[in-house]
This record gives structure tokens, sequence and C-alpha cells, in this order.
């Protein structure tokens, strides 16, 4: 081995204690002190490297999906979407690609149990010929906003109260009594379903809508969908309370120990395309987070199956460093215009940098595993070995050259600069369909949920009503319903 482009590892093995810098340690239980008794001396240089890195062992956690487990496995493509896409991981069956996936909760702390209410993450990085594509999607098919100009705001409301570090219900429906357009996916959130039993029974969803382009250049709208083989599993409310009190990581073990087990989570992917010629006849905008396209008019595509069948080795380098971002995509695979998504495309890698410093994409479970190459080096913790004279482009002296042209969506944009909302928000039609797609029972867990949150004493009387009509313009029983329980009547 070249002993200039070695790479610190732990692996190799030293029979014996060392520094950093790899010199022998021979006494790693006391401090160097002047006597038996005395005062420590400073140049126990071991003793205050020890400190140092133990005191710098914490990075910032996720602003938001900070709690997570991560695991490893492939996915193969098992139906041929080579007509809409010419991303090279999925040009024909039985082509497997290595994966990473980190499934997390939202809201709540790093170490937070794993039972609250709350959506989940769903992050698969495809390590693919042609670099990594992730796909970083949640367990629902919706989202709460649909302008990404609301996501710091709409994440206040729902962390914990920055006085008293409660998460507290007024400040949620005080917040979004101001955007009907969550009203869908809260009928995922009070559902049953807000609270999966574990990560391996629950479904994912990549929520934006983006585009696949074919090698012709065609483009179609797409969503894409993971549905557990595991079948979805909830807890309810006593069942959480439960679990949860028994061990509050009950979800990452539970993923541990079945791969460990042999016993191999897996899900099926399937996608939903527009031809974006006719996505105008829709009585909702595609590219509208908060809406789902229904499945009789769209029907659901199968395009492979994911299965996890690796543990991670190590926790800090593998989940905490490991950093999904939904503009890292693939030739064949683009973004839509959906405003949610194009704020997504910035703010994932601007937090990681702070997070995890500029170089993070060097970091191993981050870096691609194809050939990878570009100027963009130096920086704080540059660890890439490079011995390269020429850094600069264009250059004669170096033959790397421009990728072959892959296709672009050719659609054509004009418009004049607005700040307005989408002109189609229909925000109560599928929040009513989805809620009378449940059944009485369901629907009365919901109601229940729903008015427990409406309950904190300090929702305001206006705040209720609102809320009452807002559930009164989706189905009018359950406006009635809410009404009578919460004793208001609809203010609009
Ligand atoms: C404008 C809207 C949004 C913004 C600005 C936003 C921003 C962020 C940020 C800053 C992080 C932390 C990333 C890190 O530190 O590595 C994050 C994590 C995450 N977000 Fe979003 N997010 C938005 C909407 C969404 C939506 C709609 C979904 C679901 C499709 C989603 C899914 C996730 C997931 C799964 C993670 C955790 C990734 C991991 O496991 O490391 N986010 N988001």
């Amino acid at each position: 081995m070249d002993p200039y482009k070695y790479r610190p590892a732990s692996a190799f093995n030293s029979p014996f204690w060392t520094t950093n810098s790899g010199a022998p340690v021979w006494n790693n239980n006391s401090s160097l002190t002047v006597g038996s008794r005395g005062p420590i001396l400073l140049e126990d240089y071991h003793l205050v490297e020890k400190l140092a890195n133990f005191d710098r062992e914490r990075i910032p956690e996720r602003v938001v999906h900070a709690r997570g487990a991560s695991a490893k496995g492939f996915f193969e493509v098992t139906h041929d979407i080579s007509n809409l896409t010419c991303a090279d991981f999925l040009r024909s069956p039985g082509v497997q690609t290595p994966v990473i996936v980190r499934f997390s909760t939202v809201i709540h702390e790093r170490g937070s149990p794993e039972t609250l209410r709350d959506p989940r993450g769903f992050a698969v990085k495809f390590y693919t010929r042609e670099g990594n594509f992730d796909l970083v999607g949640n367990n629902f098919p919706v989202f709460f906003i649909r302008d990404g100009m609301k996501f710091p705001d709409m994440v206040h409301a729902l962390k914990p109260n920055p006085k008293t570090h409660i998460q507290e219900d007024w400040r949620i429906m005080d917040f979004f009594s101001h955007h009907p357009e969550s009203l869908h996916m809260f009928t995922f959130l009070f559902d049953d379903i807000g609270v999966p039993a574990d990560y391996r029974h629950m479904d994912g969803s990549g929520v934006n809508t983006y585009t696949l382009i074919s090698k012709e250049g065609k483009a179609h709208y797409v969503k894409f969908h993971w549905k557990t083989t595991c079948g979805v599993k909830s807890l309810l409310e006593e069942e959480a309370v439960i679990v949860g009190g028994t061990n509050h990581s009950h979800a990452t073990k539970d993923l541990t120990d079945s791969i460990a087990a042999g016993n191999y989570p897996e899900w099926k992917l399937f996608i939903q395309t527009i031809d974006p010629d006719y996505e105008d006849r829709f009585d909702f905008d595609p590219l509208d987070v908060t809406k789902t396209w229904p499945e009789d008019i769209i029907p659901l595509q199968p395009v492979g199956r994911m299965v996890l069948n690796k543990n991670i080795d190590n926790f800090f380098a593998e989940n905490e460093q490991l950093a999904f971002c939904p503009s890292i995509v693939v030739p064949g695979i683009y973004y839509s215009d959906d405003k949610l998504l194009q704020t997504r495309i910035f703010s994932y890698s601007d937090t990681q940098r702070h997070r995890l410093g500029p170089n993070y994409l060097m970091l191993p479970p981050n870096a691609p595993k194809c050939a990878h190459h570009n100027n963009h080096h130096e920086g704080f913790m540059n660890f890439m070995h490079r011995d390269e004279e020429v850094n600069y482009f264009p250059s004669r002296y170096d033959p790397v050259r421009h990728a072959e042209r892959f296709p672009n969506p050719p659609g054509v944009l004009t418009g004049r600069r607005e700040k307005v909302v989408i002109e189609k928000e229909n925000n109560f039609k599928q929040p009513g369909e989805r809620y009378r797609s449940m059944d009485p029972a369901r629907q009365e867990r919901f109601i229940k949920r729903m008015v427990g949150a409406l309950s904190d004493p300090r929702v305001t009387h206006e705040v209720r009503s609102i809320w009452v009509s807002y559930w009164s313009q989706a189905d009018k029983s359950l406006g009635q319903k809410l009404a009578t329980r919460l004793n208001v009547k609809p203010s609009m």
C-alpha cells in the first residue's frame, strides 16, 4: 500500500493503544502527575488529546429529522421503464444498485422516543454508476404546505415552545389555522398511521413531483411510492405508551434485530406518471405537494424492489454523518416546478455544509461509488487524495472532458415575476375523500385526535371555529361532529 494514500481507520487491529498520530500509549489508566497525588502535567499529551476529542464528539443534530435509523441493501429493477427514463440504474429488469436508507421521525431531538405522532422520513440513497440518486421521502404521500417559504415557520410551530421547550397543540393549531392546504396531511397524521408500529411496517413516498426524461427527451411527471411487503402496522395510543415507555428506541432496535436475524425488510417501488402536455386536465395542480394523484386515473406502475440486508457498522459514520438531498439526481430523473421541491433543492446541502462541513460529500456514505472528478477541492477537512497539477478548467494538459450531454426537460418557461398562491388550491376535496374512505371506528379515532388537539386550553374560540369550518368544507358530517364536541360554530 502507498503509505501516503493511507486513510485513517481503526480496522487495522493495532495490538496496542496509540495516540491519534500513532505513537504507542503505555498507560491509558492514569494521568501523568507530579508524584502519586500531585497536579496533572499539561505535557500528558495523550490525556489532553483524549479529552479534546471527547469534548468535540457531538456535531449539530439535524434541524429536522434528528432521530433516525439506517441500514444498507440493494435496489433491483423488476419492470422495464426504460421508455420513460434514460436513468442508467433503471435500464432493465435484473439490474441491482446498492442503497443506504435512513428512516426518521421529524420534529423531536436525536434521543427522542420513536413512538410519537409525527411523519416518518424515508430517505434512500442509490449508489448508481452515474452518481448518487437521493429519493428523500416520507411515509405519507402529501405534505403540510406547498410553498417552502413557510417551512421554517411550520417547523417552529411544530417544535417545542421556545420558552418552555414543550411541544404545544395551541401553537400547532394556531399556525395551521392559516393553512387549509394542510388538511390533507392531517388526515394522515391524525389517522392511525400517524404512529407507525416501526420502520419496517410503513410505506414510503417521494411526495414531491419529479420528472422522468427518456433518451429521446420526452418528459413525464412522476411520483415515487414504496410499499412495504411486511404490511402497514400502526400503534394505537395505549400501545404507543407501552412500547415507548419500555424502549424509546424500539423502531431502531426492530430494524437492527430483524436484519441481524436474516429477516430482511423489503419494499416494492411503484411510480405514477403524468404527461406534462395534459397536466391541466385535473381539478388539482399535479405539482401541488398537498395532493395525491388518484390511483384510479393514474395507476401505480411497478418498477422494482428494495431489500435491506445489512446493518450499518457505525452509527455516527453511517447515520449522523449521512446526508441526503433532493437535488442529488442522475441523468433521466429531474426536478419539477413543484415550489416545495424547488426550495428543498437549496436547503439540504446548505444545512449539510453547516452540519458536517463543506466536504461532507467526501464522507464515505455520502461519496459516490463511481469514478468522480472536478476541481471543487480544499476547504475544512478535505481528506481526498489528489496528485494532479492542473486544478483548473479548461486545460490542454488535463484529459478529463465533459460528460456526454443528457436530455433536460424540454418544457419552455415563461411568465412574470410573481409572489402568489397557485390557482387550483382545491384544499378540501381530497381530505374529505380520505376521511370518508375510513371505516366508522377509524373516523372516530381521527375525530378524537382532532378534538384533543383543539381542546388545548390555549386554543382560542376563533381558531377552533376556523378549524371546524375547514373540516365542514371537507366533509359536512365531520364538521358537524367536531362542532358539537367542541361546542363551536364554523366561522366562515
Ligand atoms: C421546503 C420544504 C422542506 C425543507 C426546507 C426541508 C428541509 C430539511 C432539512 C434542512 C433537513 C435536514 C437535513 C440534514 O441535516 O441532513 C431535512 C431533512 C429531511 N427532510 Fe426535509 N424539508 C422540506 C420538506 C420535506 C418534505 C416534503 C419531505 C418528504 C418528502 C422531507 C423529507 C426529509 C427527510 C426524510 C429528511 C431526513 C433525511 C435524513 O434521513 O438524513 N422534507 N429537511
